[in-house]
């Protein structure tokens, strides 16, 4: 009798567990500006992000701003998916209290993770700074895992260069690179050192002043892209292109109409999906939300790219075939007014109710 009582609650808990997985929605598409539900349905917190293959794995690592968290600390992101459209939250592989002497206020942003075949740890960089953004540091931490604890190892300057926002290249060939924004010099690329715990040699300095810097090499064309130094308002972001990572680097221009600035969006990594019918090459941009980063939203978009030109189409939901490389707009589901209206709402505000921004906005949204 006592256990007719229990058994009770507990096939219902259980029915309930099963109903709730069977409904627990699968996305057919990426919505660039939306909510991005991972698989307990809550919005992704990846910001400033990298990604990672392993095997047919693919992790996303990024800056977690979601709410409720212990200021004290600084957080980093994993997540998991075999699509690219849906991910499951892996947890957080950093929590650090400020490294040395820094104190609070200081700044972690940008992780990127590198896997070294050879050593077989997880490397992960990130920008590591004060509150006045001064140090201009790397940070380096590893892991034995893609999504465990990694520790924090060391700070530094790269080749002794200042050093703010970072980006992550691996060739096909396998080498890694990280691409960095020195200040006072402009746009650098340096190849890694053979363990990935140093950065090793120049590859290029590109004279101009971006940030947010990304990498793809495409039919054998290296093309680089970034956004100017704006911080998180969206600005028109640029690419160029060269031959070799060494350069020599055409001028940038435009990805995007001027107008738009970027869609509201901000470059943080280029991905190569190579299928069976086709290359790919994804766009992966942030919509930063300074006064709600928690609700910070992602632009991926696959990108019109071929012969030396690239181009960010307009935002809208998309399919990724992972097997053939090839993409499919859902043009019937084109963004909505509303949501375009919410992404921007912080941004249009930065520069007061009538600034350029706020006027673009409002021819891209018609209002
Ligand atoms: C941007 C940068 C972001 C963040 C932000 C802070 O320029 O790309 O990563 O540092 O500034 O204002």
């Amino acid at each position: 009798m006592r256990n007719a009582f229990l058994i009770r609650p507990i096939l219902v808990l259980v029915f309930t567990i099963v109903v709730f997985d069977a409904f627990a929605e699968k996305q057919n598409c990426i919505r660039p500006c939306e909510v991005w539900p991972d698989e307990n349905d809550n919005h992704i917190q990846a910001h400033g992000g990298g990604i990672i293959k392993i095997k047919n794995t693919y992790y996303w690592y990024g800056e977690q701003r979601g709410k409720g968290l212990d200021p004290q600390y600084r957080y980093v992101s994993c997540y998991s998916s075999d699509d690219l459209t849906n991910w499951k939250f892996r947890g957080n592989v950093v929590k650090m209290l400020p490294p040395d002497s820094l104190t609070s206020g200081w700044v972690l942003e940008r992780p990127k993770v590198f896997y070294n075949a050879g050593t077989h740890k997880y490397v992960m960089y990130f920008h590591l700074d004060d509150r006045g953004y001064s140090l201009a540091q790397v940070g380096v931490a590893v892991c034995d895992k893609p999504d465990g604890e990694f520790k924090f190892v060391k700070r530094f300057r790269p080749l002794g260069h200042e050093s703010r926002d970072i980006g992550q290249f691996i060739d096909d060939d396998g080498t890694a690179y990280l691409v960095f924004e020195d200040r006072p010099f402009g746009f650098r690329i340096a190849r890694l050192s053979k363990d990935y715990m140093d950065v090793e040699k120049e590859m290029s300095l590109i004279p101009d002043h971006m940030e947010g810097g990304a990498i793809v090499q495409y039919k054998g064309l290296y093309y680089s892209i970034g956004s100017a130094l704006t911080g998180w308002r969206a600005n028109p972001n640029k690419y160029s292109t060269s031959p070799s990572l060494e350069g020599p680097w055409t001028e940038f221009k435009d990805i995007a109409p001027v107008e738009t600035n970027t869609y509201g969006s901000q470059s943080t990594m280029l991905i190569k999906v190579t299928g069976t019918k086709k290359t790919t090459v994804i766009f992966m941009g942030d919509i930063w939300k300074p006064k709600t980063q928690w609700d910070s939203r992602y632009l991926w978009m696959p990108l019109e790219i071929g012969d030396g030109k690239l181009r960010l189409p307009e935002p809208k939901p998309w399919k990724l075939n992972l097997k053939t490389g090839e993409t499919t707009l859902m043009l019937s589901d084109s963004l909505k007014k509303s949501v375009l209206e919410a992404y921007f709402a912080d941004i249009v505000f930065i520069g007061g109710s009538d600034s350029v921004i706020n006027r673009n906005v409002k021819k891209i949204v018609k209002l």
